[in-house]
């Protein structure tokens, strides 16, 4: 079955990123010159996928103005013959993609938020992907598949939930979802436990989870069977975490790089990589980085 839906829980706060998030989402800052969300929206593009789900909140309309027609601008654009940028803007939501949106009235949780997409998935399998985390795919540059396209790909021959897997650091299991699976090598591997934000010495193992799901419709049911789990929210990981034994889980192991970028540290590390691999930016940005650190 094709995965044709992609959810974007957009509508946590940010706090992380304040000053900067008190009036824009922390989703449409730019690594570069692209915001976040952008880089996540043209991932699902490139996996096939042409209807994104948009699960918002208060104070998150500049991601709905970003995909929308901006009338004005491209008027001016057009009138001064400013045809590349009218291009690149016209790009950002090509005709054949569209984009819904449904709002998560309160911030109870990431399986709430999927929970909040429901209706507009109904009974088909969907992805979902945190735009916080800016994937790339190892050969993306070179036209090779992002990671979403892998997974895509792995659900084809593994049908059933594929979760995006990456070995962490011990020390760092508490801040994802963190799975235990029969063959921790292979690439795809069947998951048999799944938990939460483990602290490292209760935690399964070190392979967590990475924004990048694609779920089955059953998740639905078995998000809101679920009590509050990890920090008093409704968790996708204890939906997904209940249906191991009834339906396939599988861990995938991907191919690339994830940038957390909803830290600083992983922010900055993507803007610089990002920059070095832009042709525009990257001999100014590496004399930069050279004289910076002399
Ligand atoms: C969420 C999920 C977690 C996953 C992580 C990946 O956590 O709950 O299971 O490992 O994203 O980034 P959050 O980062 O929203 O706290």
């Amino acid at each position: 079955m094709q995965i044709q839906k992609a959810v974007f829980p957009v509508g946590g706060m940010g706090t992380r990123f304040l000053p900067a998030t008190k009036a824009i989402p922390k989703e449409m800052l730019p690594v570069v010159d692209k915001p976040l969300i952008q880089y996540a929206v043209e991932e699902a593009y490139a996996a096939g996928i042409r209807e994104m789900i948009f699960v918002t909140g208060r104070h998150k309309r500049a991601i709905e103005d970003h995909f929308d027609t901006a009338y004005e601008l491209e008027a001016e654009l057009e009138a001064a013959g400013k045809k590349a940028l009218l291009d690149l803007v016209n790009s950002i939501k090509p005709d054949d993609m569209d984009c819904v949106y449904v709002r998560q009235p309160k911030a109870l949780g990431l399986g709430h938020a999927v929970l909040c997409a429901e209706r507009l998935v109904g009974n088909e399998p969907f992805a979902v992907l945190l735009a916080d985390d800016l994937m790339l795919g190892t050969r993306q540059g070179d036209g090779g598949p992002t990671v979403l396209q892998q997974m895509v790909q792995a659900y084809q021959s593994n049908p059933g939930t594929v979760l995006a897997v990456q070995d962490v650091p011990k020390e760092e299991t508490g801040r994802y979802g963190v799975v235990d699976v029969h063959g921790a090598h292979a690439t795809v591997a069947e998951v048999f436990a799944m938990v939460e934000k483990p602290k490292p010495d209760v935690a399964p193992s070190t392979l967590a989870v990475a924004g990048r799901y694609i779920l089955t419709p059953a998740v639905f049911e078995s998000i809101r069977r679920q009590p509050r789990g990890a920090g008093g929210e409704i968790q996708l990981t204890d939906g997904i975490a209940a249906l191991i034994g009834t339906e396939k889980v599988y861990a995938f192991r991907y191919e690339g790089k994830r940038y957390d970028c909803g830290s600083k540290e992983g922010f900055l590390q993507a803007t610089i990589d990002l920059a070095l691999a832009n042709p525009e930016l990257s001999a100014a940005v590496r004399a930069h980085m050279v004289a910076a650190l002399a």
